[in-house]
This record gives C-alpha cells, structure tokens and sequence, in this order.
C-alpha cells in the first residue's frame, strides 16, 4: 500500500517515527487535572546553552551574507581536529583535519546521508545489508530502507551487554553489508563500547568490506570514566589498512555535548576516502553550516568548562532518579547519555497509565526497536525516560512512576 499514493516503494516500508506513534498510542488518554505534566519522551537537553553561542553568533555576524563552503572553514576542521587528538589521545598529527572532517548539520543528518554513501545497488549479488542495533536510532532503519538497503537488526539486550552480538554475525550476512550503524554510547540503553568491542567490529568492516559508521554523539554525557572511540581504537591498529581510519566514520554533535540541540551542528570524521565522498554528497543534497554558526561551533569545540558543567548537572539528575528509583525497574546508571531504559513489563502500557494516571510522558521501548527473527521485539517491556529536566522535576516525575507502576 502507498501511504501518500506515490508509489515509491522504499518511502512505502518506512514506519511512522516513534513521537508520531506516541502521539497515536496517547491520542485517547486524558492527563489527570490539575497535575503539572511533565515531558520525559524528548532526548533534548534543557539547559541553558552556553553564552559563548550567541557571543561568536554575533561577532560573525557580518558572515550571515555569505554562502558557505560544503566543508565549512579551516578554523572548524582544526578546532574539531585538535578536540579529536585531545578527547581521544590520538598520536599527534595522525588525523588530518584537511582530509578527515567535516561540518554536518547535526548528526542526524550525517546519519541519514551515509547510508546514501555506502549502500551500493547490490553487494555479493544481493540485496545490500544495513546492520544496526535492534534497539536503535530511528534515523538507522529510514536511512537504510530509503537507500535501498535492507535493514537487518541485531539484538542488544540485557545479555548481550545492550549491544550487538558480533559472534552472532555469519558469513552469509557480513558479504552482503554495506553498512554497520553502531551507536556508543547507545540510545536508548546508554551502554558504551569497549576498545576491543570497536576493533573487531573495525577488523570486520576492513574484512568484509562495508563502512562502520559510529554514532558517538553521547560521548560527552558520561559518568567520569570517558568512553572509548572508534578513532582511538583505529590508531592503535596494526593491520597494514590503507589509512589508520579506513572503513570507518564517526559522528559528533554539540546538541548533547552543549545542549545546543537548535545550533544543529555537529561533524563527520574518519576514512579520507568516504569523508571526500561526503562532501560530493553534501554538495548536493545541503545548504551547508552557515559561518556565524561554523565560528560557534569551532569555539564549543575548544572550550571544556561548559561541557563539565553539564556532566555534572546529568549526574545530579541520575542521582536524583536513583535515589527514588533504587533497583526497581531494572534500574542502571549507562556508561552515556541522558536516558532511564525500565523495564516495566510492558512499555506501551506503562506509558498509557504514567500519561493518564500520572502525567508523565514517556516512549514505550518497543518503539525504538522490530520483532526479531525469534518473534521477540527486545524494547517490549522498557520504556524510555530522557532525563534532561532539573533533578527536582526528575525525582517528581520518578516518584509519580514508583506510585502507579
Ligand atoms: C543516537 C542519536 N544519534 C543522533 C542524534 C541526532 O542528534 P543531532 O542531529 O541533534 O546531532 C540523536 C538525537 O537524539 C540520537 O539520539
């Protein structure tokens, strides 16, 4: 069936996005009156992002006349290049900004673009292969399925760690993959890679010959021990690949990292080949990051203060849902990112009553993920919180959860 009488049946397989389902699944419930709702559902930061913003914003503000070049200014490359050497301890000079980065309107559309990239028509004669963690970010699956790639999930549960099971991967799957989107720190379940996680799944892209794209953008949102990247493990490899970053893109984005999710700035980095690549795609199918924002961007990029003031703010809210939450719910502190993934037995229905009983929105988990092929859709029972209010209102909204689940 097509859903808008186009026809195009690649747009046809594409689900309805997970806030567009909550919409639906809350169309019939009523709040209960006179009870402060409170929006848990949204992954976008609330604090005040950092002055600096509108600062460079305005000092570049006789830049706004000026189209902007696809691979946005030297200033940025070098700032994100030398952010990338210190963040992940890269061996001085191995990453050339030149060669190595570019600006993207935010990691969600850098995302997108890269399944355009990587998906050929076919691989080994067939359909190609779309690897992502089931569950996952929804901008994967769309991406995949939009290119013509065929979206293969794979499970990341509570046993697996909450990432996919590389050992679960056969020969007859990696020879028809284009690409691998692996997400670490993950959305929804916060969990993060480890340095030799990231190097077999590196070792594999180079083996079997697809692009392992790392969607790092909660990188910056952790507890004090700093995730592993995908860049940092690639340089310490030996394994004779053409370019230390061969195979391999990353993705980084100051919506979490500066809560300055309206900025929509972020930046791709990796194999010199797919970055040149990208640019031709993004010179075709983007705007391009205007200057003024590129100035604000290379400036949160070198600036730390702001980013260690808004750990600590995530922490305090992480302390103020574990204080009220304790073990229930399957409770954990992830290694990233502002999320709660509770397992409540069923999410769908648990979002129905916190919304009608107690005012609280959240996402039911099975939105984020698909039925495998063992009839187990993996985010059925959990529901997503996004801790991004202050810890007053996260404690109130965690309260209300204990009093009605
Ligand atoms: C896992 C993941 N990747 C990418 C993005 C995109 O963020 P942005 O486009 O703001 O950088 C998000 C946003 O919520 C996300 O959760």
């Amino acid at each position: 069936m097509t859903v808008f009488g186009l026809g195009n049946d690649r747009f046809d397989r594409l689900s309805d996005y997970p806030f567009t389902r909550l919409n639906q699944l809350l169309a019939d419930v009523t709040p209960p009156s006179g009870v402060r709702p409170l929006a848990l559902s949204l992954g976008e930061p609330q604090h005040a992002p950092p002055a600096l913003i509108s600062e460079t914003l305005a000092a570049n503000a006789h830049l706004w006349g000026k189209y902007p070049p696809v691979n946005g200014t030297a200033d940025f490359r070098a700032a994100v290049g030398a952010w990338l050497e210190r963040r992940y301890r890269l061996p001085p000079g191995r990453l050339d900004p030149e060669l190595s980065v570019l600006p993207v309107a935010g990691s969600r559309e850098a995302l997108f673009l890269t399944a355009l990239l990587a998906v050929p028509q076919r691989k080994a004669g067939q359909t190609p292969a779309v690897l992502m963690p089931n569950p996952f970010y929804a901008v994967y699956e769309g991406a995949g399925l939009l290119a013509g790639g065929e979206p293969v999930f794979l499970s990341a549960t509570r046993e697996t760690g909450f990432l996919p099971d590389l050992d679960a991967l056969t020969p007859a799957v990696l020879e028809r993959t284009a690409l691998f989107y692996l997400c670490s720190p993950g959305n929804p379940q916060g969990a993060a890679a480890t340095a030799g996680y990231l190097a077999r799944a590196i070792g594999l892209a180079r083996r079997w010959g697809f692009v392992l794209a790392v969607d790092e953008c909660y990188a910056e949102i952790h507890n004090g021990v700093e995730p592993v990247g995908a860049l940092q493990v690639a340089a310490g490899l030996e394994d004779g690949a053409r370019s230390p970053w061969s195979n391999l893109l990353v993705f980084h984005s100051l919506s979490k990292r500066s809560s300055a999710a309206g900025l929509r700035s972020g930046f791709v980095a990796g194999d010199p080949d797919l970055i040149q690549g990208f640019a031709r795609l993004r010179a075709y199918s983007n705007a391009g990051t205007p200057l003024p924002v590129l100035a604000a961007a290379a400036a949160l990029w070198r600036d730390e203060t702001h980013v260690e003031m808004n750990r600590a703010l995530y922490r305090a809210k992480f302390d103020a849902a574990a204080a009220i939450l304790g073990d229930r719910f399957g409770f954990y502190r992830p290694d990233g990112g502002f999320f709660l993934w509770l397992d409540v037995g069923c999410g769908e229905q648990a979002c129905r009553r916190l919304w009608g009983e107690a005012a609280v929105r959240v996402l039911p988990g099975a939105y984020f993920a698909r039925t495998g092929a063992d009839g187990v859709n993996p985010g059925a029972a959990y529901i997503r919180v996004a801790l991004v209010h202050e810890p007053e209102l996260v404690a109130e909204a965690a309260a209300r959860m204990v009093a009605i689940l």
